[in-house]
């Protein structure tokens, strides 16, 4: 048993003092004044204790083309769980031409049980549309699957009609559908011309995929939706302001149904980081690409605003060293990702919470509850409730600090936010029911992170 003293519990309507008690993996009781004999006590003084964070849009040991990605769902989860996250759900790999839904599904099951120190589950991944894809959306959602990604660019983007389909699907269901919105053909061009020309420095990454291919895509994908009769449609990591437009659009034309993710890295950096010396621009190749300052403001307002619902990673780690650095002389033979799930919980309550651009309230809905909530793991995850799971982030606003890479978790050997000032730094991590860091030291187990079924929506 654990109770936790003395701390401003956090949650994303409320923030109160108070004590927690833990008893067998869940949190049995809030309130004051809470005592035990045989109780571990962690005191929380002058720190907030909110729900253990979720990030919903992680890629772990992924294979890209010839490339695989560093972070397996052992080193990929501990980085987790030291920035305080406490579940994953992660977006598998393409499979092998006209496989079954089910492949991968299987495969990540072997690839994440016992070795994730943390709880996982699994956004299905669609790759081609036939009558046996379709049935097996609805077998997948009874074992807990109960998302799938769409990519609307890559060697298996759908067409518009596969899309269709899918999201009719989807409304049948109640499963939600993960996109990733760009315009493939207008990219592809762009990358030929520019390659044509010799122009092959990093930056042309960013420029061959222009903030308009987003929106066009992102736009083009919300007609689909409505069309399937407001298909429940999640747009991840939006990076433009012209993006993030399109959805505002919809919603204020009554759409419904629809979620909008951005992510950590297009919230606080520019393409301007493509320019750095050494060949570091390479760090930040990733698809979408880093925009312009004012995407990162626009975005910014809709975190305020209301109109984004979640902030995650897509993490997706590549060393520098030997993978990222294939670029050197030509962006494309760069590694698409970045890693970030070590880094997002800290980043964002610096750089919203502390620099006062958002309350930490909606700093808890954007990063622990409202991912929970749309993808079917809230209450138990997500939320500090009696009968939640006891996963349970401790954060001590009051120290500050510089991030280099040597303070993170992890196989990749970068930060994008090396040298970044930080503001609160967390101290203690709880994952169900046990400490699996505190004092910047780690305890979790390898393979105690269990695979989470998730719900469909309730309709
Ligand atoms: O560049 C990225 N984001 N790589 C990971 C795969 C994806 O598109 O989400
Ligand atoms: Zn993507
Ligand atoms: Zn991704």
């Amino acid at each position: 048993m654990i109770i936790i003293k003395n701390g401003t519990i956090v949650t994303e309507s409320e923030s109160y003092f108070s004590d927690i008690m833990i008893e067998n993996n869940i949190i049995s009781c809030i309130g004051a004044n809470l005592f035990n004999d045989n109780a571990e006590i962690i005191d929380a003084s002058g720190m907030y204790v909110i729900p253990g964070a979720v990030d919903v849009h992680t890629h772990m040991d992924l294979q890209a083309g010839n490339n695989r990605s560093i972070d397996d769902f052992y080193t990929g989860t501990v980085a987790a769980v030291c920035g305080g996250t406490t579940s994953i759900v992660d977006h598998v790999a393409f499979g092998p031409r006209n496989c079954a839904l089910r492949h991968q599904i299987d495969k990540y099951h072997e690839l994440a049980n016992g070795k994730a120190v943390i709880d996982y589950g699994f956004h299905g991944v669609i790759q081609h549309v036939n009558d046996e894809v379709l049935s097996e959306m609805e077998s997948l959602a009874k074992e807990g699957i109960s998302s799938f990604k769409i990519y609307m660019t890559y060697d298996f983007k759908l067409d518009d009609a596969s899309i269709l389909k899918v999201l009719k699907k989807a409304k049948e269901l109640g499963v939600i559908i993960a996109v990733h919105a760009e315009n493939n053909d207008v990219i592809n061009d762009l990358r030929e011309n520019y390659v044509s020309n010799g122009l092959l420095e990093t930056i042309y990454h960013a420029k061959s995929r222009p903030d308009h291919c987003e929106a066009e895509a992102i736009s083009r994908v919300l007609h689909l939706a409505a069309l399937a009769g407001d298909a429940p449609i999640y747009i991840v990591h939006i990076s433009t302001e012209k993006g993030l437009d399109e959805i505002k659009k919809a919603r204020a034309q009554g759409q419904k149904n629809i979620f909008a993710e951005t992510c950590t890295q297009y919230l606080t950096m520019t393409d301007e980081k493509y320019f750095e010396p050494g060949n570091n621009g390479l760090k930040y190749v990733m698809s979408p690409p880093l925009r312009q300052k004012s995407d990162v403001d626009a975005l910014w307002k809709g975190v305020q605003d209301g109109e984004i619902d979640v902030i995650a990673t897509d993490h997706c780690s590549f060393n520098f060293k030997g993978d990222k650095e294939k670029g050197i002389n030509d962006f494309t033979k760069c590694p698409n990702g970045a890693p970030g799930v070590a880094e997002r919980l800290m980043v964002i309550f610096s750089e919203g919470v502390m620099e006062k651009k958002i309350s930490i309230n909606r700093c808890i809905e954007l990063l622990c509850t409202k991912p929970a909530k749309i993808y079917g793991l809230y209450p138990k995850k997500g939320s500090l409730n009696p009968k939640s799971d006891a996963d349970v982030t401790i954060i001590n606003p009051n120290l500050e600090y510089t991030l280099t890479r040597s303070m993170l978790r992890g196989a990749v050997d970068y930060t994008c936010f090396e040298g970044i000032e930080l503001k609160g730094k967390i101290d203690t991590v709880i994952q169900n029911g046990k400490v699996v860091y505190k004092n910047d030291d780690f305890f979790g187990k390898k393979g105690d992170g269990k695979f989470i079924k998730r719900r469909v929506m309730e309709q």
